[in-house]
Formats: structure tokens, sequence, C-alpha cells
């Protein structure tokens, strides 16, 4: 039986609520993976296909992995580091939800992804500053405001000197209170990457087909 995506949604902040309670802003993931045993359409983000505003930069840009190593940061089901794989990138990826790795190794089980159970914040000492592309897609959003710069700085240390860092979020303006998880990011919040030594090279701000719109940034920074 199909789950609505509405109820989806609902159950998600249900049990990221109930985990928040604890003091826990991080197990909710496998939770949620875990609960859905297998059907995809209780896992709001997972359509199981390659991020649609990725896509579209990506054809913009004509993005090309030239075999290039590339890291997807919360690669959930997998379906954006099989978009990169097939760019002809090497891929690394890797997500804190046991079950979500389990799952997306099953999915591309055809496909040479190297996929990991990791949390952002303990990775491997070999992967800091060792992947020429970085890709994070909604992985900043769901975890607490109070984290942000935490979780912008664990991102950051994955890019190799000369190296590029694609983010995929959802948007807001600087003066904006996010009301709930999904917390989108502000171009104030975003400016962190660059504290870090990045330069921002391109921003794309795209809506979604959601009603109302959801705003999208799709930013493109290089390592100096
Ligand atoms: C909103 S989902 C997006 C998943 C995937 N990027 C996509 O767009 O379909 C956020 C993902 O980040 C993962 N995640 C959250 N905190 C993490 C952490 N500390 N380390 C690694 N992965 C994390 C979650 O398990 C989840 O799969």
């Amino acid at each position: 039986m199909s789950f609505e995506t509405h109820d989806a949604r609902e159950r998600t902040k249900e049990i990221q609520a109930e985990y928040a309670e604890k003091g826990d802003a991080l197990g909710w993931f496998d939770a949620l993976y875990k609960e859905a045993a297998g059907d995809n359409e209780r896992i709001p983000w997972a359509d199981l296909e390659p991020n649609k505003f990725l896509r579209r930069w990506a054809e913009k840009t004509d993005l090309q992995g030239n075999n290039r190593k590339a890291l997807v940061v919360g690669c959930g089901l997998g379906d954006d580091a099989k978009f990169l794989h097939d760019l002809n990138f090497k891929v690394t990826a890797f997500d804190i939800s046991e079950t979500a790795i389990e799952w997306a190794k099953k999915l591309h089980a055809a496909t040479s992804i190297d996929f990991h159970h990791a949390d952002l914040f303990v990775p491997p000492r070999v992967w800091l500053g060792a992947f020429e592309f970085v890709l994070e897609v909604y992985t900043i959003q769901p975890l607490p405001l109070e984290m942000r710069s935490q979780v912008i700085d664990a991102v950051s240390n994955f890019v190799a000197p000369q190296g590029e860092l694609v983010v995929v979020t959802r948007g807001r303006e600087d003066d904006e209170i996010p009301k709930e998880m999904p917390w989108a990011l502000s171009k104030k919040d975003l400016s962190r990457f660059e504290t870090n030594g990045f330069e921002q090279n391109s921003l794309m701000e795209m809506l979604g087909d959601e009603e109302p719109p959801i705003k999208r940034f799709v930013v493109e920074y290089l390592k100096q």
C-alpha cells in the first residue's frame, strides 16, 4: 500500500521530535529508515532519482567527472552518488544511517560506488582534505540551527586544496526565522564556507514545484 507524502512528512517530524526531546539530533535518521522497512515512500526525500536541482545545475555547467575523486555526504539511498558515478566520478558515499547504507548498497550493487556507514563529525581521518569534488544535498538543513557552523565546518574539511564543493539546500532570507525542520539555509549561514577558505563560484536560486513553492540554492565553491 502506498504511503501518502503528507503522512511520511508528519511521521518524520514525529520521530525527529521524539529524539530531539531526548537531546539526540542524529538518532532519528536511522530510526526512520528502519521503520520504512524498504518502502522509500515513507522517506520524504527518497524518490529513487537524482536530486532535480543538482541535475539542472550539472546540465547547465556541463559537469564531468573525468575520474575525479568525489565524496557524497549524507548520501541516503545513494541516487546522487549514482548520478556522479554515471558522470565518470570515482565515488565514495556515506551516511550515519546503517540501514540507509545497506539499502543503498543493494540499490546500486551494479556500480563501483564505495558506500560507508560513517558520521560526518567523526569521519575516517583519511577522508580529510582528500576529495576533489564534495557533494552535500539536504544534509545541513535537518540538523539543528545550533549545530550549523559545526556541520558546515565538517563538510568543508573533506575538500582537497583546489577542490570543488557543491551544496544543494532549501534557501531562506537572512532575516527569516525558519519555523520547523528542515531548517533552510540563509546566505549568511552559507558565508561560513568562505570563512573556511572557499570562494563562491556560483549560486543558483530555483523554486520547487510544491504549493507554495520552496526556494532552493545550489551553490558551487572552490577551495583556495
Ligand atoms: C534529508 S536526508 C537527505 C539524504 C540525501 N542526501 C538525499 O538528498 O536524498 C539527510 C541525510 O543525512 C544523513 N545524516 C544526518 N546526519 C548525518 C551525519 N552526522 N553524518 C552522516 N550522515 C548524516 C541522514 O541519515 C540522511 O540520510
